[in-house]
């Protein structure tokens, strides 16, 4: 039985196997074989972990040793408040780029949340009525107080602009506010919307409402709720920052202590702020 099995994986004729110093050869060779093929297996696992090690060991070329890295071994950080008493925050330098790029949509009746700073200087001659909307009772510049969840005292199809910065990652129940933006919206009327991404994660100085974040955002998340409400083809999204930017918005150092290119420059993988455009449908004709 056993020769037969050997004969079979041997491709060989049971008679040559029945050779006396063959047959007792074989369970030789048998051993002989398992202990290569484990070996085989032992030699691939290192070859996989010097692979392995090879990528670390590249990664680390022309960078600061391990250990070596000093620069932001602190527990504080250099600004707890973005960086305001140093010059311009960070994410302020993409948010109104992001705003100074699509001041053509900031026109007619135009809603900004807590004050209407943005409205005036992107907006200009095209602003007809400036709206403020918040959800804290005691903002005085507010023309309109409401919780954008559950808003129904706002009506519907009121606005061509709406100016939602930074404040989508106060609301836990974003997809409601997704559904008040859209149905407060003219027909063709659009929403400006910046959101955090790589961000601290409160803000004392927010006001009332606006403290601790509910959520941050990517890219892709702040496309698939507004796609769920705007149509694709009108939702257009872009992500800023790179890990420069990173490090130093976490550290609240200003825009003006780093270079432009190094602002401008994009790393997908370091999205540090948000832009988002979305444009309500015009009414199809009857
Ligand atoms: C940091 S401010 C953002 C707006 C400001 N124009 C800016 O660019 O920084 C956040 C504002 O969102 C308001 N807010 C928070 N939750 C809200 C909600 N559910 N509905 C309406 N406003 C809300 C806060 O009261 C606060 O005034």
């Amino acid at each position: 039985m056993l020769l037969r099995g050997y004969a079979r994986r041997l491709a060989l004729p049971v008679r040559l196997l029945r050779r006396p110093k063959l047959a007792q050869e074989l369970p030789n060779r048998e051993r002989r074989v398992g202990k290569l093929k484990r070996r085989l297996k032992e030699e691939r696992q290192e070859a996989k972990q010097l692979k392995r090690e090879v990528h670390r060991l590249k990664q680390l070329v022309g960078r600061p040793p391990v250990g070596e890295v000093s620069l932001l071994r602190r527990l504080d950080p250099i600004s707890a408040t973005f960086g305001f008493e140093r010059g311009q925050p960070i994410d302020r330098y993409y948010i109104e780029n992001f705003l100074a790029r699509q001041a053509g949509d900031i026109r007619g009746r135009v809603l900004e949340i807590r004050e209407n700073v943005y409205t005036r200087r992107f907006g200009g001659e095209g602003v007809e009525v400036s709206d403020v909307l918040d959800v804290a009772d005691d903002n005085r510049r507010a023309t309109i107080h409401a919780d954008l969840t559950r808003a129904d005292h706002v009506p519907s199809d009121a606005f061509d602009c709406v100016i939602l910065t930074q404040t989508l990652h106060f609301v836990y129940d974003v997809r409601s506010a997704a559904h008040t933006l859209y149905r407060i919206l003219k027909p063709g009327g659009v929403l400006l919307a910046t959101f955090p991404g790589i961000s601290k994660t409160s803000c004392k100085e927010c006001g009332k409402g606006g403290e601790h974040y509910s959520w941050m955002f990517t890219e892709m998340s702040a496309r698939r709720l507004f796609e769920e409400t705007f149509p694709a083809a009108d939702v257009r999204v872009e992500a800023h920052g790179n890990v420069l930017a990173a490090v130093s918005f976490l550290h609240g150092l200003a825009r003006e202590e780093l270079r432009q290119e190094e602002l401008d420059q994009h790393d997908p993988d370091y999205e540090v702020l948000i832009t988002l455009r979305a444009m309500k449908p015009e009414a199809t004709p009857r």
